[in-house]
């Protein structure tokens, strides 16, 4: 009997397990993508495209087309600038010029014929920046304050921001549009809107950043402004069932910041996301298992409010991914570290193989 009992109940476990992880690796139809499976590449900045251009080359090429013969459902590449004003660090790529888009056509091409879904992330730093970056222009910025640090790599004190202006406010959220539109001509299947991690538009969302008092300032719906009237533009032209916003507490300039009230923020994100009848969100996290009140994590905070789909992310573990798609709290997971010292990351998965760890030191140097 106990045999028996043992026998059943681990047969039982690895049923569950290989349903769940299947979870993961089923074919799954999310908005207008029709994709491999639930496993999302993290966006990564690389800094490997050529620093005086923002174009990608060959390598850049390889590196996604490797991640989409490997089988990943849906990559969201590296921040990508809508101007020159919007960069932050050294060679990271642009979306605005034909050059550029013409290097993106050449990634997204690889991709298709590896049968992968590829998106663009549009990343704007705000004030998180330095002139010698933005080609002799002041960083932009909500309100007139100066982040606290150096800037990535170039190592030199964040200067002080411009305030934008409404017309600055408008020229930005036109980039972004013109910046969606070049995404579509160079074959991306969508574009993600970077609204996290302490960059522009988080620095209109944050009240530590924004101390405007026109109608992009005050309360956290009027803070909001910015971001909704940037991604309504966006989604009038792309589409919602092809636009990802991605959101977060974290910001990459302020370890120590915290959300005031979690939950009421959740709250007035998502009622925000469906005035604008967005339908994908990508809510960031380092720690996707962290609790951030009342007993619940970030996903679970916004899958209490949010009925569409959710990209999970954050240290996550493949089992614990599985999991959670089971349950319902997400719908694809996003890994990002593992993918850059994996590049067989979903062969890997798939076959119960053993994962190389994350060496920034091994794996930042070099796009392999
Ligand atoms: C090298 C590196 C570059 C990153 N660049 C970006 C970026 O350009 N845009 C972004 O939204 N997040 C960026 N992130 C954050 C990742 O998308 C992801 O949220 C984070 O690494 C947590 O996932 P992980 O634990 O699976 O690595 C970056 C992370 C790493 C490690």
């Amino acid at each position: 009997m106990d045999f028996l009992y043992h026998y059943s109940k681990e047969a039982f476990h690895e049923g569950v397990e290989e349903m769940e992880q299947n979870q993961l690796l089923n074919r799954v139809t999310i908005g207008d993508w029709n994709l491999r499976n639930r496993i999302v590449m993290a966006p990564m900045t690389r800094s490997f495209a050529d620093n005086e251009t923002g174009v990608v080359g060959p390598d850049v090429v390889e590196y996604y087309r490797r991640r989409a013969a490997d089988g990943i459902g849906l990559i969201i590449t590296e921040g990508i600038n809508p101007s020159p004003r919007a960069k932050g660090t050294f060679g990271v790529p642009g979306l605005y010029t034909q050059n550029q888009i013409a290097g993106w056509k050449t990634v997204t091409h690889a991709v298709h014929q590896e049968g992968g879904t590829i998106v663009a992330q549009l990343w704007h730093v705000g004030r998180l920046t330095h002139q010698e970056l933005t080609g002799g222009s002041p960083p932009q910025a909500p309100s007139s304050l100066r982040a606290k640090g150096l800037v990535h790599r170039l190592r030199k004190p964040y200067e002080m921001p411009e305030e934008m202006s409404a017309a600055a406010i408008q020229t930005v959220i036109e980039e972004h549009v013109q910046a969606a539109r070049n995404a579509m001509v160079a074959g991306f299947d969508g574009v993600e809107i970077h609204g996290a991690h302490g960059y522009l538009i988080d620095q209109f969302n944050s009240e530590a950043t924004n101390l405007r008092q026109d109608r992009y300032g005050g309360n956290l719906k009027q803070r909001l402004t910015f971001m909704k009237e940037l991604i309504a533009a966006v989604v009038q032209e792309i589409g919602a069932e092809k636009t990802i916003v991605r959101f977060s507490e974290i910001k990459d300039d302020m370890p120590n910041y915290r959300w005031e009230d979690p939950e009421e923020t959740i709250k007035t994100f998502v009622q925000t996301f469906r005035e604008i009848g967005l339908q994908i969100l990508h809510p960031s996290t380092n720690h996707f298992t962290e609790i951030l009140t009342n007993g619940m994590t970030l996903h679970e905070l916004v899958r209490k409010h949010w009925k569409g789909i959710i990209i999970g992310v954050g240290n996550l573990e493949v089992e614990l991914a599985a999991h959670s798609i089971g349950k319902g709290t997400i719908d694809l997971a996003a890994f990002g570290r593992p993918l850059l010292a994996n590049p067989d990351f979903v062969q890997k998965v798939t076959h119960g193989m053993a994962l190389e760890p994350y060496d920034a030191q091994r794996h930042l140097s070099i796009l392999v």
